[in-house]
């Protein structure tokens, strides 16, 4: 029996100026300009998309590395994800928007309210992809955090944010001109909240949600981060290899999460991360993995370039022929982005050259080497993981200029449909309602 999956599409890089340098400028897009966004945002959900979620960094990251983020503009400049979600919204009917917000840039009260503004504004659609990166405390004029103490803060954010929404129980809503009355102040929640990073009163200045709180989702691959997930989250973005074991595990550990909170384990929606390259035959995707088999200078160049970015330390710098020496990296570096870098290599034997190769490399979809193939090929993928991991469902990764978005789904969308894996309409629930329409 197929199985329906939710699909959702990872806005890579923010908003920013995506595609710098790519000719597929030359469609004249402005990445300042809402309809470049807009008019990817209406084909996403015609092709049945449930949301779509735009990544953020606060902060141009580290002071002194701040040129290798901007210089092929990999990791900056960004504009702020939260003021391009009206747009969004004023554009489509049904899609879910979820901009990422880092508790570290706004106070719970600030947050209830403009979040709450938004979810009334869009009929529901707003999601909040939560992330806990501490690089921006000294833009904030506050003290750095570890990365437990940031998950900490993260939780009381948003405990408090939810009591602010919930300020306005069942009842103190009256809205009745026969009656003369609007609303009943005295039953408000006054929420006087005194935690270890937050303090602050209620009750918040808004109205109850008709169609229940924004949708809260997360992103951390931690042990601290599935925590949190299970914890808090109604969608959890995922990275693991998307094979079934590997999916059943990552599956069973939200779910444990979950219920050790005494939640419903099926109450979160697990979307896996994936850019897949999609072409028009098997001989065309068998000729791009040949070729990328032994990547030429120019190729290795592009890898060290993006991955300076990434890991705020120059690699084009280095020696690309000795040993990685890891002191190279700053103690602000993220853990995770080495661990990719290395790529399961021993880095003092091996090559940088060899590292950055592997990262080059392509795959074929169809023998699980990787993520190039046909529509078919990743529908198959799709479909498998549907029925032997109950997967829930896909996040597609990418830019979102509507080139990209049409060579991603132009020959997908037919597929998943006739195959009965993705919607052909939405139930009109707003987000939360996309996600249990199924
Ligand atoms: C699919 C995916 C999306 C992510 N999006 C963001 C993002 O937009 N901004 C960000 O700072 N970190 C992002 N992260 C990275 C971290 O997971 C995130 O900063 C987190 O709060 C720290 O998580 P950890 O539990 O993985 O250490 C993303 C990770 C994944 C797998």
């Amino acid at each position: 029996m197929t199985k329906q999956q939710h699909l959702g599409w990872f806005l890579a890089r923010g908003f920013g100026p995506q595609g710098w340098g790519h000719p597929y400028l030359e469609w004249n897009y402005r990445w300042t300009d809402p309809a470049l966004y807009q008019q990817a945002a209406r084909e996403l959900e015609q092709g049945g998309f449930d949301l779509l979620i735009i990544e953020d960094a606060l902060s141009l990251g580290n002071a002194s590395t701040i040129d290798l983020r901007v210089r092929q503009a990999f990791g900056g400049p960004k504009l702020d994800p939260l003021l391009l979600a009206p747009y969004l919204f004023a554009a489509t009917s049904n899609l879910g928007v979820a901009p990422t917000v880092n508790p570290a840039a706004y106070h719970p009260y600030t947050a209830a309210r403009q979040f709450a503004s938004l979810q009334h504004l869009s009929g529901h659609r707003l999601g909040l992809n939560v992330v806990t990166d501490t690089g921006s405390a000294r833009h904030f004029g506050t003290e750095q955090l570890g990365h437990d103490a940031a998950y900490d803060r993260a939780e009381e954010w948003l405990g408090g944010i939810r009591d602010l929404w919930r300020s306005w129980p069942e009842g103190s809503l009256i809205a009745d001109p026969a009656k003369g009355r609007y609303a009943d102040g005295s039953l408000l929640d006054p929420v006087q909240h005194r935690g270890d990073y937050f303090s602050f009163d209620g009750p918040l200045n808004n109205i109850p949600f008709t169609d229940g709180e924004p949708l809260i989702i997360s992103p951390g691959g931690s042990g601290r981060g599935l925590g949190f997930a299970g914890a808090n989250s109604d969608v959890q973005l995922a990275l693991a290899p998307l094979d079934s074991a590997s999916i059943r595990d990552y599956r069973a550990r939200i779910h444990e999460a979950a219920r050790q909170k005494g939640r419903d384990p099926a109450d979160v929606t697990i979307l896996f991360a994936v850019q897949p390259v999609l072409v028009s035959s098997a001989e065309e995707a068998d000729r791009l993995v040949a070729a990328s088999a032994n990547p030429d200078d120019a190729a290795i160049r592009y890898v060290a370039e993006r991955q300076s970015s990434d890991l705020e330390t120059d690699l084009t710098t280095l020696d690309f022929d000795a040993p990685l020496d890891l002191s190279v990296f700053g103690d602000h570096v993220s853990q995770g982005s080495i661990k990719r870098l290395l790529g399961g290599y021993d880095p003092a034997t091996t090559p940088l050259r060899a590292m950055l190769a592997k990262q080059a490399r392509l795959g074929r979809i169809n023998d699980r080497s990787g993520f190039v193939g046909t529509a078919e090929e990743f529908a198959d993928l799709i479909e498998d993981l549907g029925e032997s991991a109950d997967n829930d469902g896909i996040l597609l990764w990418g830019d979102l200029h509507p080139v990209t978005v049409h060579r991603m789904l132009d020959e997908l969308v037919p597929i998943l449909r006739r195959r009965g894996i993705l919607r052909t309409e939405f139930g009109g629930g707003g987000l939360r309602g996309n996600l249990s329409d199924f």
